[in-house]
């Protein structure tokens, strides 16, 4: 099979490293010519738990024609880039490429739908924890589940194809049915931890254990849980407030994604997280003022003159 994966970020550059043994063409597509060349001459080097990092040499490129047709695309680019990575990706995208999108935050798959077929679309969410240390070296910080699934009933089979390429290369991954409440659930465990932690510029565990951090985080996440439950989004776990304190444990020694972001100066993905959260309790009448105070204090560091 030949997957393509999109963004070489850390996230991309870890599941690319992680494909790499498998006995799939593996191709990178990156819109960054810097970290192109950087990876294609140094290639991917993936360190997990302070061994010797593993290096690999995919295949990577700037023009989706160089790739072919795929057989899979996975998505793992910014979420405020999917709109244009899907149309500089459409030359890999045949009738029959089963597209997945693991990325942060939710507006993704509404994004990806302006291109491509529902049927051909899957996404997910993923616990697996990734550093990025420089162009194409990243740094495993944590092992978790992939949980990926069908828009429609008939994308089950795309799914478990893919739960299939993941397993075999050691990326535990399961298939959930409805895939709508575990992008939630992710969303509301992002919604508690990133802001605060690019905020506070504090590992994801201070979150879990500063007592003035837990509060607001607590605040967070139940405004986020009370509009899913105003949708009707039935929420995978039984507390998010105890699911998330459970995550920064679990990714206590990590710097979330969105304090990384913060602290190279770059974008983040407020928007697809706190803020999606603020615009759906707008269009609802739910009061979110947690949510709000965090989306502008992160939208504030992102001007080059306060970070
Ligand atoms: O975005 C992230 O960093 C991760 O999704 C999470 C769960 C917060 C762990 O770092």
């Amino acid at each position: 099979m030949k997957i393509v994966i999109a963004g070489a970020g850390a996230m991309g550059c870890l599941f690319a490293g992680l494909l790499a043994g498998s006995r799939h063409e593996l191709w990178l597509l990156e819109k960054d010519a810097g970290k192109v060349d950087a990876i294609r001459s140094a290639g991917l080097s993936i360190e997990i738990s302070g061994a010797e990092p593993a290096v690999s040499m995919p295949s990577i490129t700037a023009y989706a024609g160089d790739a072919g047709i795929a057989d899979v695309l996975v998505l793992l680019v910014k979420a405020y880039d999917t709109a244009a990575a899907v149309q500089a990706a459409l030359p890999v995208i045949g009738p029959q490429t089963t597209v997945l999108t693991l990325q942060n935050g939710l507006g993704n798959i509404e994004a990806i739908t302006r291109a491509v077929p529902q049927t051909l679309l899957l996404a997910g969410t993923t616990a697996q924890g990734a550093t990025l240390l420089g162009n194409g070296r990243v740094r495993h910080a944590g092992r978790g589940e992939t949980v990926i699934g069908p828009l429609v009933p008939e994308g089950a089979v795309r799914a478990h194809a893919v739960q299939e390429i993941f397993q075999s290369a050691g990326i535990p991954a399961t298939v959930a049915e409805d895939i709508q409440p575990v992008l939630w659930g992710k969303l509301l465990v992002n919604a508690g931890i990133n802001a605060l932690t690019a905020i506070m510029r504090v590992k994801n565990g201070r979150v879990g254990d500063m007592e003035p951090l837990q509060a607001v985080m607590r605040r967070a996440v139940a405004e986020g849980a009370a509009v899913a439950q105003r949708l009707g989004i039935s929420l995978p776990y039984p507390d998010p407030v105890v699911r998330t304190t459970e995550i920064c444990c679990a990714t206590a020694e990590n710097f979330s994604s969105m304090y990384q972001d913060i602290s190279l100066g770059r974008r983040t993905e407020i928007d697809s997280i706190n803020g999606v959260i603020v615009e759906y309790a707008n269009r609802l009448g739910l009061p979110v003022p947690v949510n709000c105070m965090l989306t502008r204090m992160v939208h504030a560091l992102e001007c080059p003159s306060v970070s």
